[in-house]
């Protein structure tokens, strides 16, 4: 925390380098083999005692997300308050701040990366030590990509996504995000599914293939009935092949696709082609984070 009270939270951009379905449980939820990483970009909040509580919106996209008790950030404040105060912790009234940087409904995880920041920073500020279990338990209520958020580092999540595996080994790629601003539903998606019961992500090998390589033989199982009911996607993705781009893959449920490119020129190349061709689209060249990052 700073010398004024205000505690600064990253709600990193989550990315699905990739996502197999292998089967789908009796509640209607998919079971998943993911490989997650985290860009060094996304949104941002900022969090300080207050006399009130207060949540406010700043930022590209805040226009397209209300500030009401429906919020991601508001269900996190108040689930962890109720949560801390059961625990015999006393809380403050926060103000909140969200700058929207990211697309929403967007599958790199927006709303859910606010959740798990205002999760994080409000333990910060109220100084709390919640219980592995209970905290785990909210994240879930939340949202399934909420538990993932949470650790936002590099990880193999299975399960609905709440069963996480930290993947030290994994590095950092250069990567551009394009989304076509079209918002994709999550359910609709995963209902469009043909094949549900898919094989798992096979794990690395160093002596077999470098990772891009790698990267590049797994897949996204949602990506073909998102491009089914978004013809975008199917442009973005070819936009990303043609500009060099060795790996192009969908993240989540959509519509944001990744490329990623083994040098940092190709990269911001690709980023200026991307931005120029499409003034319309949201476009952002990046890192991802290291697995072994602080
Ligand atoms: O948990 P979250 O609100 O992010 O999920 C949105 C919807 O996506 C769920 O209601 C469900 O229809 C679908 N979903 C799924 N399997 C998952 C995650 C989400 O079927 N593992």
């Amino acid at each position: 925390m700073s010398q004024t009270g205000i505690v600064i939270e990253a709600a990193r951009a989550k990315i699905n380098l990739a996502l197999h379905v292998t089967g789908q449980r009796a509640d209607g939820y998919h079971l998943l083999d993911s490989l997650v990483t985290f860009a060094d970009f996304g949104d941002e909040l900022a969090l300080r005692p207050s006399a009130q509580d207060r949540f406010e919106i700043t930022g590209r996209f805040a226009e397209t997300l209300s500030a009401d008790a429906d919020n991601l950030v508001t269900r996190a404040r108040d689930g962890l308050r109720a949560l801390a105060e059961e625990l015999g912790y006393e809380t403050c009234p926060v103000d909140i701040t969200l700058t929207k940087s990211l697309p929403l409904s967007s599958g790199i995880g927006g709303g859910s990366a606010d959740a798990a920041a205002t999760l994080r920073g409000l333990m910060r500020l109220w100084k709390l030590d919640v219980p592995r279990d209970r905290l785990a338990e909210l994240c879930l209520s939340l949202g399934a990509d909420v538990p993932m958020c949470l650790a936002s580092s590099p990880l193999i999540a299975r399960g609905i996504g709440e069963d996480i595996e930290p993947l030290a080994t994994l590095p950092s790629f250069f990567i551009l995000l394009v989304n076509p601003l079209k918002p994709v539903s999550t359910p609709q998606i995963f209902r469009l599914l043909t094949s549900k019961t898919n094989g798992p992500v096979h794990p690395f090998d160093p002596a077999q293939a470098d990772w891009l390589d790698y990267l590049g033989c797994l897949r996204n199982d949602l990506q073909e009935p998102a491009q089914r009911l978004l013809a975008d996607i199917g442009e973005c993705l070819q936009q990303l092949e043609e500009s060099g781009a060795e790996v192009c893959r969908m993240s989540g449920s959509g519509a944001t696709c990744f490329g990623l490119y083994r040098d940092e020129m190709t990269l911001e190349r690709a980023a200026l082609t991307l931005e120029q061709a499409k003034p319309q689209w949201y476009v952002r060249a990046g890192r991802t984070l290291e697995g072994n990052a602080p």
